[in-house]
């Protein structure tokens, strides 16, 4: 099955389910398609991921794939190019970085980040430029803004702006 979707979110061994409810959020917000759980076990939601997700993950396609060969497979059958969200010496600026149509967003583990070499096996690897002293960003931030600067570039004609206080059946 092919999509027609701008992005999907990959979240490569995440633990935090802080994290993953942050990013949950954010993927539905920004009006993305599948979400792949890269890891030994399904991903389950508990409160603690769903104090931060809102229960949108039920708006979203869920995948779980177990390891890298299983996600690029998976990207590949689907028309999905995988970008890898990652601080690289081979990466490009998030500035300058065009993404591919139907990019597949890959976000790294909050201790190990993604592995070296998955990223040689990824389409495109962009950094989001930092200007201070921290070492990284948070990873549910990190995706966030590469998920709101793909969108901000490939502009979408029924986009949703200001919709903090429009609630269904409210008027
Ligand atoms: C907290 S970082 C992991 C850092 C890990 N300690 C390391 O040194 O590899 C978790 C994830 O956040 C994302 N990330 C953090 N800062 C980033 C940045 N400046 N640009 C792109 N991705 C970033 C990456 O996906 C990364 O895998």
């Amino acid at each position: 099955m092919l999509y027609f979707t701008l992005f999907s979110t990959i979240l490569h061994r995440l633990k935090s389910p802080q994290n993953v409810g942050a990013i949950i959020r954010s993927h539905v917000a920004f009006g993305g398609g599948p979400v792949v759980f890269v890891g030994d076990e399904p991903w389950r939601f508990r409160k603690s991921s769903q104090a931060f997700s809102r229960r949108l993950e039920r708006l979203a396609e869920l995948i779980f794939v177990p390891d890298d060969d299983q996600l690029l497979d998976w990207c590949e059958q689907h028309g999905f190019s995988p970008v890898a969200i990652e601080i690289d010496q081979d990466a490009i600026s998030l500035k300058d970085f065009r993404f591919p149509r139907q990019s597949a967003l890959v976000v790294g583990n909050e201790g190990t980040g993604l592995p070296e070499p998955f990223l040689r096996r990824c389409a495109g690897i962009v950094t989001i430029p930092q200007y201070g002293s921290a070492e990284c960003l948070n990873v549910g931030v990190s995706a966030s803004i590469a998920m709101y600067e793909l969108v901000r570039t490939m502009p979408r004609a029924n986009a949703i702006e200001g919709a903090k206080f429009c609630v269904a059946g409210r008027s």
